[in-house]
């Protein structure tokens, strides 16, 4: 589980927000392989994941295209690696592979939380710069 934390916020709400909710989603994921629910319950969460996710970087990458970000493209193959591998791993465990799915949601987790605190807060400057809050 990922218990929200101060360091988390990057101090923009609509931001922090959807944070929140990718965290939502990847703690009932791993909530439910925790009580071993079955491979149906786990590959919808994951699914939820995905398309959240994808729906979050398409927010933060259009604001960088708005806001001229300077590190656009190097963030965006961040994203990008990220949703290949979880559509990859999403698509193992619907398959039958469910043995990966701990490990599937551990890295998501490091990932997640290591990308929310370098990666996106090196934008923070330059989305408030451009008005956000
Ligand atoms: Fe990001």
């Amino acid at each position: 589980m990922i218990e929200w934390e101060e360091k988390y916020s990057i101090g923009i709400s609509i931001i922090d927000e959807e944070h929140k909710e990718l965290i939502r989603i990847m703690n009932a994921a791993i909530v439910a392989k925790q009580h071993n629910s079955n491979i149906e319950d786990i590959s919808k969460l994951l699914k939820e994941l995905t398309v959240y996710a994808l729906n979050h970087f398409s927010t933060e990458e259009s604001y960088m295209v708005e806001f001229n970000y300077p590190e656009f493209q190097y963030h965006k193959e961040e994203h990008h690696d990220f949703s290949s591998k979880t559509i990859t791993y999403c698509s193992r465990v619907i398959e039958g592979d469910y043995h990966i799915a701990s490990e599937i949601l551990e890295y998501l987790k490091q990932w997640l939380v290591n990308h929310i605190q370098i990666t996106d807060k090196k934008y923070v400057e330059c989305f408030k710069k451009n008005g956000l809050k």
